[in-house]
């Protein structure tokens, strides 16, 4: 087993090769030795998805034994499932970057991996994603300043997956309609993998929590060229912050471009901050 102790390097079990993954091995493979990153492995649920493209000795077959490669970090890219059935088996053994946050409104795996990352003094790392001012709505918390706080996402039909068919018969031109409106805890069942950027806002917020922030999706036919990011903040004394983000994507695309670059950053960030939860 390689020793990762020795190295300075920051060794990086990569967990499913989506668009994130790929993306995330690619900057590793090109940009890492300067950045003192470097992969440990790369799992992906069909293997032969990583034959060619990824070199066989860092293809991990069996995702349970990571424990054999050496790795500092894992960073989860692939599915919510994969957080509730390994996430507090990777804490015991090393850092975790969440790729999935949305995993985190059930109550229950949120307090394990909480109790895992203490137990066990290693970090469990959210990605702000396409979330603005993170850690300043995390300090305001900290605080006990931050009364409510409210994130609308609004995006061209075709980048939404849902996971009823509340958007099956959209047509081309319809304009504005809001699919949902309710606490994050309600909408993470509802489109898992488009409301990541909430789930990290209520972590952020952690004394109002998944039930106590509020969020609201929407399709947009005019938004053929970007995803709005829109949050807005309410704290004590009349405080409020407001801001909207437009983040560039492609029809179709989950993901919008500057996300993947935040999704790098963060990942540099992941050096160790202790057995607790942090925003990066
Ligand atoms: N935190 C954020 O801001 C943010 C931003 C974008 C995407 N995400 C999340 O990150 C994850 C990856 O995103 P992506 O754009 O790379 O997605 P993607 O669809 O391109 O890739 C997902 C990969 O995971 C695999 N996969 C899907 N379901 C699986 C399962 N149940 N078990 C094992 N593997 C499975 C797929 O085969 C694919 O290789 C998703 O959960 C997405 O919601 C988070």
């Amino acid at each position: 087993m390689p020793d990762s102790s020795s190295s300075a390097m920051m060794r990086i079990g990569i967990v499913g090769y989506g668009h994130l993954g790929q993306f995330l091995v690619e900057k590793i493979t090109t940009a890492g030795a300067r950045l003192g990153v470097t992969l440990a492995f790369v799992w992906n649920r069909n293997p032969d998805k990583l034959r060619g493209s990824v070199p066989e000795q860092l293809i991990l077959y069996d995702l349970s034994d990571f424990k054999d490669r050496g790795v500092d970090v894992i960073v989860e890219v692939c599915h919510p499932r994969i957080v509730k059935e390994f996430g507090v088996l990777f804490l015991s053994h090393t850092h975790f970057l969440v790729g999935s946050p949305s995993a985190l409104s059930d109550q229950h795996l949120n307090t394990q991996l909480r109790q895992a990352a203490e137990e066990h003094g290693r970090t469990l790392y959210l990605p702000t994603g396409a979330l603005w001012g993170g850690q300043d709505i995390q300090r305001l918390d900290d605080s006990g300043a931050l009364k409510a706080l409210f994130i609308r996402m609004s995006k061209h039909p075709s980048c939404f997956r849902l996971t009823g068919d509340v958007l099956s018969d959209w047509t081309s031109n319809e304009g504005r309609r809001v699919l949902f409106s309710g606490s994050v805890a309600e909408l993470c069942p509802v489109a898992p993998n488009n409301v990541n950027t909430m789930a990290a806002a209520a972590v952020a917020a952690g004394t109002l929590g998944f039930d106590g922030v509020r969020g609201e999706i929407v399709s947009d036919t005019a938004l053929s060229d970007y995803h709005m990011v829109e949050v807005e903040v309410i704290g004590l004394n009349g405080f409020s912050v407001h801001t909207v983000r437009k983040n560039p994507a492609k029809l179709g695309a989950v993901t919008g471009t500057a996300t993947f670059n935040s999704f790098w950053s963060s990942l540099l960030v992941c050096k160790g901050h202790g057995g607790r939860v942090y925003l990066c």
